[in-house]
């Protein structure tokens, strides 16, 4: 079933109306370079009839490793387009970023522009400005995500690379938002031979037998993430350290945090908690969480 959904990406009408639209460079400006990676550059834009402010990835086509095909389209799109486009349809998710448009350049690849918040950081650099951050601000954050993920599977996409650098926070806000489904693909039961996550951050069973299921991975890379965000880092490297996966705590951290961290670090993937377990898990419900600020309180680089 949920590769049947998965396979029913099809276009809206607005959609299908691209051929007929203008081009790129009168619709939009190009500002300065947000971040590099493997699949091109992200710059930051603007929408010229409302001055709306964007994000524009440049995909080159031969970095792309999966392609789809979308209704309505001659050639081929990079899967990441392909996946964004069907999370648009549906109406999109305050947890994930959306997707505004897109276009082909010819013979030099693609253009992706999506929405920016206003004042974004990645969540990268905001743990690298600000260090470990305080159980109650994770909390905030990491329920988000869960939740953006919820909505992504039950839509039929896996991310496969969540991590800090793929999350962007409004400081303002402090709203987050899943991005970079350049890993992405569509959700299936069955285990998944290739991995096309981060390097570091693969789960034991991919590193023991090149092969995971869609939520166990998505779970295991909760786990890093929320490690990452209470200790200011991730847990392990090493592959080694990977298939042993103890995380030891570099700082004070709640029982109920260690616990659910440990959980999503399960080496045994049937034996990590699904979304749903995880958000009723009890540190979700804020109580240590709350304790932990009022401790902290009185430290202003604490105090987010
Ligand atoms: N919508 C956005 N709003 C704000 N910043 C963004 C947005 N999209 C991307 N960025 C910034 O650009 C960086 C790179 O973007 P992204 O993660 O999509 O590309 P990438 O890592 O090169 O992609 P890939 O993993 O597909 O190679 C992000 O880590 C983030 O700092
Ligand atoms: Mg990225």
């Amino acid at each position: 079933m949920l590769e049947k959904r998965a396979a029913e990406f099809q276009l809206d009408e607005e959609v299908r109306e691209k051929t007929v639209k203008e081009p790129f460079d009168s619709q939009y400006r190009c500002g300065a370079l947000l971040g590099s990676g493997g699949f091109g550059s992200v710059f930051s834009g603007q929408r010229l009839c409302d001055g709306l402010q964007v994000a524009i990835k440049q995909i080159s086509s031969d970095r792309v490793q999966q392609w789809a095909r979308l209704p309505g389209e001659v050639g081929p799109v990079p899967m990441e387009i392909a996946l964004l486009q069907r999370l648009a349809e549906v109406g999109g998710h305050g947890g994930v970023v959306r997707m505004l448009d897109w276009f082909e350049v010819e013979g030099r690849g693609f253009l992706l522009v999506m929405e920016r918040p206003p004042h974004g950081q990645d969540l990268f650099d905001f743990i690298t400005e600000r260090g470990a951050l305080p159980e109650r601000l994770t909390l905030r954050f990491f329920r988000q995500i869960v939740e953006g993920l919820r909505f992504l599977h039950a839509h039929g996409v896996v991310h496969r690379d969540i991590k800090d650098e793929n999350i962007v926070v409004d400081t303002r806000t402090l709203d987050v938002k899943i991005i970079d489904f350049g890993s992405g693909a569509p959700l299936k039961e069955t285990p998944y031979s290739e991995f096309e996550g981060t390097l570091g951050l693969q789960p034991p069973e991919w590193i023991v037998s090149q092969a995971y299921e869609a939520v166990p991975l998505t779970v295991w890379s909760l786990g890093v993430l929320l490690f990452d965000m209470v200790c200011g880092d991730i847990p392990f490297e090493r592959d080694q350290d990977i298939v042993a996966a103890a995380p030891v705590f570099t700082r004070r951290v709640s029982k109920e945090c260690q616990s659910l961290i440990r959980w999503c670090l399960s080496y045994r993937p049937e034996e990590r908690p699904t979304l749903e377990e995880i958000l009723s898990h009890p540190w979700m419900g804020g109580g240590e969480a709350e304790e932990e600020e009022e401790e902290h309180s009185s430290l202003p680089s604490q105090s987010l």
